[in-house]
């Protein structure tokens, strides 16, 4: 099973960008933690980031047939961007929305999400660990969907 972790505007700055509410982590080291939990659990894991709303939206487009999750901080685009909402409703892959600030501890403009109504949860407010906690959830999801296939083989393995 294949996560794509997708990373939107800003987030190349993690940091040097507002250190007192990201913290002082690097993106490279909070892929590398996603990857090393990505191995333990046999996991496939590929790595996106974009400051441009249309690049974000062909990469979600990109995963139908290539990935069975979406882990996306879509950064300010979170809060305006009905074209990455639909793409995630077009492409019906499991969508984890992840934010390292609790957003709604912040500006009231930060605490709508376009996106959060198409995606399977919400994690929020945890630094940099969000991500950790969004694979663990996202494995849970995998999980799950591995049991459903397996109920409905057996189901149609005839009866004897
Ligand atoms: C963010 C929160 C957004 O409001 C902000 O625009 C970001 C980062 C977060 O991870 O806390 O760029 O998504």
């Amino acid at each position: 099973m294949k996560i794509m972790v997708i990373q939107g505007p800003n987030l190349n700055m993690l940091g040097v960008r507002e250190q007192q509410i990201y913290g002082p982590m690097k993106l490279e080291e909070i892929h590398k933690q996603m990857k090393a939990f990505a191995d333990a659990n046999g996991l496939e894991i590929e790595f996106f980031q974009s400051n441009y709303e249309g690049e974000i939206v062909d990469k979600i487009q990109e995963c139908l047939g290539e990935a069975h999750g979406i882990i996306l901080n879509a950064g300010a685009y979170t809060h305006t961007s009905i074209a990455i909402r639909d793409a995630i409703a077009a492409v019906q892959i499991p969508t984890i929305e992840v934010h390292i600030s609790n957003v709604y501890r912040r500006e009231e403009f930060r605490q709508k999400s376009m996106i959060a109504p198409v995606c399977a949860g919400v994690i929020t407010g945890f630094g940099p660990f969000s991500y950790h906690l969004a694979m663990v959830a996202m494995h849970q999801i995998f999980q799950e969907l591995e049991a459903i296939k397996k109920a409905q083989a057996q189901q149609q393995q005839p009866q004897q």
